[in-house]
């Protein structure tokens, strides 16, 4: 197989496991929103905006990133954030999509949980409707407040459970190690719901390790750093954990310093259960598709690979086993096309 342009990876069926639906908010509809809720912005226009997203690191993006999402405050509002991005998802042929959401930072701005949610599932239930795009939504607690705000955080979505598939850990890593959060994600488990995390990106690969044994995650968001530790390396691949990578978010935040560095290819090769997300596409440079093909551009991606990454996709995510098939056909029959 030959190495893939962009419009055969745009047009490949995709899913997207790792995506912070506060990350999709563009620069456009942030300014809109602004002067929709009269809410002053840090920048005169939207080019502004572009030029402060230079990052050295998580942190430095993160600040940025939260100030940012004040803009966002009323269930309308939560609507059209996530509306832009299906319909970014349609135009790249993404057909299973699993987004965070932070509840905590609008709770914390006297934003209702109810408001955040409807205004969520409201846009994804039409876009499932509209473009066939099925969903898992996932709840992150942000790792750098306390475990006891987190487990408030879990008591708020206790009404609307229904509506959430799994919770998630995100914000600041260092120095906030996953068994912070042991009770809260057994308390998450005891409700019903899937547990993933953030672990590895910049913190350590003890993480990983305390993410698996500590919080009894089913996947790990990121997890570059896995590759630093050769037995755990052997348990991720024993154990088949997906392993939710974003490329050109870690060049942006310097995990990587160039995209020719990254180790996904080798992972992949390794036998590791690795696939292909955007984590925040607003603020670093590009959505699924532009991650792909910087994996193209940069590391001689193959069809074959690309192909991998999406396979690992389909079995790691967390939809019904009849739609797996299904988009296992979508997926199959490209491949006999293309
Ligand atoms: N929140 C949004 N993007 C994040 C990332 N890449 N790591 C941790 N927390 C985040
Ligand atoms: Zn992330």
């Amino acid at each position: 197989m030959s190495k893939p342009s962009y419009d055969w990876l745009n047009k490949l069926p995709k899913i997207e496991l790792h995506l912070h639906i506060e990350g999709t908010l563009e620069p456009e509809l942030m300014f809109e929103l602004a002067q929709r809720n009269a809410i002053s912005l840090p920048y005169n226009n939207v080019e502004e905006a572009k030029a402060a997203y230079q990052f050295n690191n998580l942190q430095d993006f993160l600040n940025i990133y939260y100030q940012s999402a004040q803009v966002l405050q009323s269930e309308q509002d939560f609507y059209d954030l996530t509306w832009a991005y299906i319909n970014k998802s349609h135009e790249q042929n993404v057909v299973h999509i699993e987004p965070f959401f932070d509840p905590q930072t609008h709770t914390s701005r006297g934003i209702s949980f109810a408001t955040v949610i409807s205004g969520i599932c409201r846009a994804l239930e039409d876009g499932e409707k509209e473009f066939g795009i099925t969903y898992c939504l996932i709840m992150c607690f942000l790792r750098h407040l306390s475990e006891s705000e987190a487990i408030e955080t879990l008591e708020l979505a206790k009404p609307h459970l229904e509506k959430i598939d799994a919770v998630g850990l995100d914000s600041s890593e260092l120095n906030h190690p996953p068994e912070k959060f042991s009770q809260v994600f057994s308390l998450a488990k005891e409700s019903g719901l899937k547990l993933v995390a953030h672990a590895g990106e910049e913190g350590p690969a003890g993480y990983i390790w305390s993410a698996l044994d500590n919080l009894a995650v089913e996947r790990i968001d990121h997890g570059v750093r896995a590759l630093d530790d050769t037995e755990l390396v052997v348990r991720l691949i024993e154990s088949k954990i997906p392993l939710t990578m974003c490329p050109l978010s870690n060049v942006k935040l310097k995990v990587f310093e160039s995209m020719s560095e990254h180790t996904i290819l080798k992972m992949l090769e390794l036998g590791l259960s690795v696939c292909v997300n955007s984590d925040d596409p607003s603020y670093f440079g590009g959505y699924i598709t532009e991650n792909f093909n910087e994996l193209s551009q940069h590391l001689s991606l193959s069809k074959k690979q690309a192909n991998q990454l999406v396979q690992n996709s389909i079995n790691g995510c967390f939809a019904s086993e009849i739609r797996k098939k299904e988009i296992q056909v979508l997926l199959d029959d490209y491949l006999i096309i293309g």
